[in-house]
């Protein structure tokens, strides 16, 4: 008897961490990048977008201001920059596809944090304004954002002194000469929300 009321207490707890996990993208209406018509410079430099990147039992996000979405290789892009002790490098690094996620103002205090802190520091997996939405590809978007892009990884690199043609920018930016990694996704899923 007393096993049984334990196997329930175990069973009630599994179902209600599984219900705390949202695990699909039904607030969204699917799109094509064709359809992103909104001003992308200020959406990423102004606005910020959030990178995560892992899965739903595994994940890692971050602040990011800086990136591009374009074309290349006969294909929709974006290009992200991860400083390389970020704990979301060790993500960006591992997996094969990553998703930038764009929010509205009233939740720049999340992004701000998100900016702040690390994932190694702070339980970011269980911060209680960023709801998971698994990716068709597996990977990690948030209920909260109004567009999510899912990106799949075609290159990488890091960026090195000696190629800087103005030496202010290094100087300025890398005082420690932690260059960033760039990282070139293929936009794979484009969301918005409904
Ligand atoms: C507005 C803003 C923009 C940022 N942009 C970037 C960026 O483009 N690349 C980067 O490596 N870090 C950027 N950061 C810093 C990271 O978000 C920050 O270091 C974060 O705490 C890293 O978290 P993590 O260690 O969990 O990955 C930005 C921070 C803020 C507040």
């Amino acid at each position: 008897m007393k096993n049984l009321a334990l196997l329930l207490i175990l069973f009630t707890a599994i179902g209600c961490s599984a219900q705390t996990t949202i695990s699909d993208l039904n607030n969204f209406e699917k799109q094509s990048w064709q359809d992103l018509n909104e001003n992308v410079i200020k959406m990423i430099g102004k606005d910020w977008m959030l990178i995560a990147a892992g899965n739903l039992e595994d994940y890692n996000m971050m602040t990011a201001s800086w990136g591009t979405l374009g074309w290349l290789w006969e294909k929709p892009v974006s290009t992200i920059y991860v400083r390389p002790q970020r704990h979301t490098h060790t993500y960006t690094e591992s997996e094969e596809y990553y998703s930038i996620c764009f929010f509205n103002d009233p939740d720049k205090e999340v992004l701000r944090l998100m900016g702040t802190v690390s994932g190694r520091d702070f339980d970011k997996m269980n911060y209680e304004k960023l709801s998971p939405i698994e990716t068709p590809n597996g990977s990690i978007a948030f209920k909260e954002a109004y567009i999510v892009i899912e990106c799949k990884k075609l290159y990488s690199m890091a960026f090195k002194e000696d190629e800087f043609t103005n030496t202010n920018t290094m100087n300025n930016i890398y005082p420690k000469k932690d260059f960033h990694t760039a990282y070139i996704g293929e936009i794979v899923g484009v969301w918005r929300k409904k």
